[in-house]
This record gives C-alpha cells, sequence and structure tokens, in this order.
C-alpha cells in the first residue's frame, strides 16, 4: 500500500446525549490504546483533536511525561507507540500538516456506528487503498461522546460501514463499541494480515 494512513480522534465538534454540540474530555485511555493500535497497524500519525486550552495543557503533560527520554529507555514499546501522537487544535492542523507533508490533502474517512447513506463497506475499501497507483493521503477520523456532529460532514469525503456481531444475535444489533475497540477492529480490518 502506497497511500500514507493517518488517524484523528475527534473531542470537537461533537454529539452530547441530547444531540447538542459540545467539546468532550480527552481520556488517557484512549490515548495509550488507540496509539498503540496505530503503531502496530502502520498509522503514520495519530492526531488528538481538542479546542479545549486546558485539555492542552493537561494531555501535553502526559504526553510530555512518555515522549521524554527515560521513557524510552524504560517502555520502549510504549514509547513507540506515543511518539507518534500529536494534540492539535483543531482538524484544519490535522490537514495542513498533511498537506505539507505530502503536497496532497488527504481524503477523510469518517467511522460511526450507525449506518450512514453510501456507506462503503471494509472489503471494498481495502480494495482501493490496496491499489499501488492509490497515492492519496488517507485520514481515519474517530468520534468521542455521543459521535460526531453532523457539522463536521462537510470535510468527509468516504464513510465506512459501522462495525456489527453476528448476523443472527438474538440481543439484536447492539454495537456501540467504546472508540478505542472500534479503532482496533478497523484498523485491522483495513491493514491487518
Ligand atoms: C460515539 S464514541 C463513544 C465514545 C465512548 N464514550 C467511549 O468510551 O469510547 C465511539 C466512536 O467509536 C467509533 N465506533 C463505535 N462503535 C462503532 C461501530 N460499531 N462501528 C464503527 N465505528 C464505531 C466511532 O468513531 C464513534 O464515533
Amino acid at each position: 500500500m502506497n497511500a500514507p494512513v493517518y488517524v484523528v480522534l475527534l473531542h470537537y465538534p461533537m454529539r452530547n446525549r441530547i444531540g447538542e454540540t459540545v467539546a468532550t474530555a480527552v481520556t488517557n485511555l484512549d490515548i495509550h490504546d488507540i496509539s498503540r493500535s496505530c503503531r502496530t497497524f502502520g498509522i503514520k500519525r495519530y492526531f488528538i483533536v481538542t479546542p479545549v486550552t486546558e485539555q492542552h495543557r493537561v494531555v501535553g503533560r502526559i504526553l510530555s511525561h512518555w515522549q521524554r527520554d527515560q521513557s524510552k529507555e524504560w517502555h520502549p514499546d510504549r514509547f513507540e507507540a506515543l511518539a507518534r501522537v500529536s494534540l492539535v487544535k483543531d482538524f484544519e492542523a490535522v490537514k495542513e500538516a498533511i498537506l505539507e507533508a505530502h503536497g496532497e490533502a488527504p481524503e477523510v474517512v469518517l467511522t460511526d456506528a450507525s449506518l450512514q447513506p453510501n456507506a462503503i463497506s471494509y472489503v471494498d475499501y481495502r480494495r482501493e487503498i490496496e491499489n499501488p497507483k492509490r497515492t492519496k493521503p488517507i485520514v481515519i477520523v474517530f468520534g468521542t461522546g455521543w459521535g460526531i456532529s453532523e457539522i463536521f460532514y462537510p470535510e468527509v469525503h468516504r464513510i465506512l460501514a459501522p462495525v456489527y456481531g453476528p448476523k443472527d444475535d438474538p440481543g439484536g444489533e447492539y454495537n456501540h463499541l467504546s472508540v478505542r475497540a472500534a479503532a482496533a477492529i478497523i484498523l485491522d480490518r483495513l491493514f491487518g494480515h
């Protein structure tokens, strides 16, 4: 595969439980677990997006702890994963960084637990991006809170189908995964072997 792939975890604009657009808080679990999945599946950089200054202070401290030389020596696997995390204020900063690195704006790929119109299956999207002629950067966007607000949709070029459990599950179509689990499953489906 020749296309460089990036991951974004959005904390704004998110939906809350009554559908309002809000900023959510960054969790330590999401920093660590998603960075390990990104490292495992060859993601170039994992961008954590939050506009909240106080969150930058807290998350910045966590990242600088794990990105220092002593962590590299004592926890090399964790260091290697966390070394590819960037904390940014908004999605514009993500697009600018990718444009600067590759001279081309990324294809923005949304993930969602609900089925959206024109959603593409993992098999089809994997086939598409495995084409060696395909070099346009890709950014896969994951949400927090109650999911990504519709005001983000103008940024989106492609939508991946939801992950579901077994077809004949007597418990119905419950598929509300943690974002960490969803990220690991989706990256495995697209890039694992
Ligand atoms: C809505 S947030 C929920 C965050 C939750 N507070 C947590 O603990 O992770 C979950 C995000 O994970 C992804 N996600 C969750 N379940 C999914 C599914 N079944 N299929 C695809 N993506 C899913 C989407 O990116 C979604 O925006």
